[in-house]
């Protein structure tokens, strides 16, 4: 049986409409020149879909919610920070299918200030109809979950569970999904890229592109930026699920942890916290190429592909693509750290 063929035995909802392009970045390339040598770049529109603003979490919410209407489920229950990407998408989709969503999204605010607390992400999911409680710092994410679900039950809903950052096993599938779409664009192309850089956070996106490529026997090329966990804990998440993935698919397990490469060489203090680096890749992709990365997850990863071209590191790697998972509702909770840094230019 065939990848495609393999994916196609789990239940799935269209969240995606086709495949998202893959574009050149001319003007960057320029810019980075003559660090950058003859190497060509390219990115991934992951931000480019119809549905709640656009982002990498419907790819993974597509075989979720597949799960979810199986389980004959009439509300989603999601939880994160209130600029959680995942939640906003969950409850999109949610208001898309005629759903409910409850979304449990933390104080923990890296900023102290109430564009986090109340614009971007938090001010969409209210727009997509979602019930939203507000929970304490502290609050314990699971438990809340597990009382949303007893209390809905007792009014006679049945309720599913969107794991943190729909990243698990089956929510990695969309990113397997991608990798066969990838290679497929590639045919179309004439040619293979020898690196993706991507964003790593809860881990499933990487995972899911890893476990795709090794589908179709090729290991070596996805090169996450840990945003969240520090490289050693991120690539243990990532390894995992690579592994649920294919064993969820019932593939054998090639991968081990010399297949995951993650840095986090460009996560700064911690999760949420805006780095220079970050605001100047921002500010750099905004000036060359009119696109809009987030402080989050893709201002931090395009940092780190920026400081590989600059050291001359991506010469060696003809055809290079970043995947841009989107967050660009983001921008607006950081306004004040990207208006008042000053950006470097390339
Ligand atoms: C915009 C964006 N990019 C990247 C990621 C990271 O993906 P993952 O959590 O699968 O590692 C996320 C996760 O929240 C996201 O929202």
């Amino acid at each position: 049986m065939d990848a495609a063929s393999l994916l196609d035995r789990f239940p799935r909802v269209a969240l995606v409409n086709g495949a998202t392009p893959i574009q050149r970045l001319r003007r960057l390339e320029n810019a980075l020149h003559p660090q950058l040598g003859a190497t060509r770049l390219f990115i991934k529109r992951d931000d480019l879909m119809a549905l709640g603003g656009g982002g990498s979490k419907l790819r993974k919410l597509e075989f979720l919610l597949g799960e979810a209407l199986v389980q004959g489920a009439d509300t989603l229950i999601a939880t994160g920070l209130r600029q959680s990407n995942s939640t906003r998408l969950a409850a999109a989709a949610a208001a898309h299918l005629g759903l409910r969503a409850d979304l449990g999204l933390r104080a923990r605010s890296p900023l102290d200030s109430g564009e986090y607390e109340s614009g971007g992400n938090a001010l969409l999911a209210e727009l997509f109809g979602a019930v939203v409680h507000s929970l304490s710092e502290d609050a314990d994410v699971k438990s809340f979950a597990a009382e949303r679900v007893a209390a809905l039950a007792r009014e006679g809903r049945t309720a599913y569970v969107i794991p943190a950052g729909a990243s698990s096993p089956l929510g990695s599938l969309g990113y397997v999904a991608a990798a066969l779409e990838i290679a497929q664009q590639e045919r179309a192309l004439g040619f293979e890229f020898d690196r993706v850089i991507v964003a790593n956070g809860s881990s499933g996106t990487h995972a899911g592109l890893l476990a795709g490529f090794a589908l179709l026997g090729r290991r070596e090329r996805v090169h996450g930026y840990s945003v969240l966990h520090e490289a050693a804990g991120a690539q243990a998440a990532t390894l995992a699920l690579a592994r649920g993935a294919l064993d969820l698919l019932g593939r054998d397990n090639p991968l081990t942890a010399a297949d995951v490469t993650v840095s986090d060489a460009c996560r700064g203090p911690g999760y949420g916290h805006a780095t220079q680096e970050a605001i100047d890749a921002i500010h750099l992709l905004g000036a060359r190429e009119g696109l809009l990365l987030d402080p989050v997850y893709g201002g931090k990863a395009f940092a780190g592909l920026l400081k590989e071209a600059r050291t001359g590191a991506l010469k060696s790697w003809p055809n290079v693509l970043f995947l841009f998972t989107g967050g660009t509702p983001a921008l607006q909770a950081y306004r004040d750290e990207l208006l008042s840094a000053a950006a470097s230019q390339a």
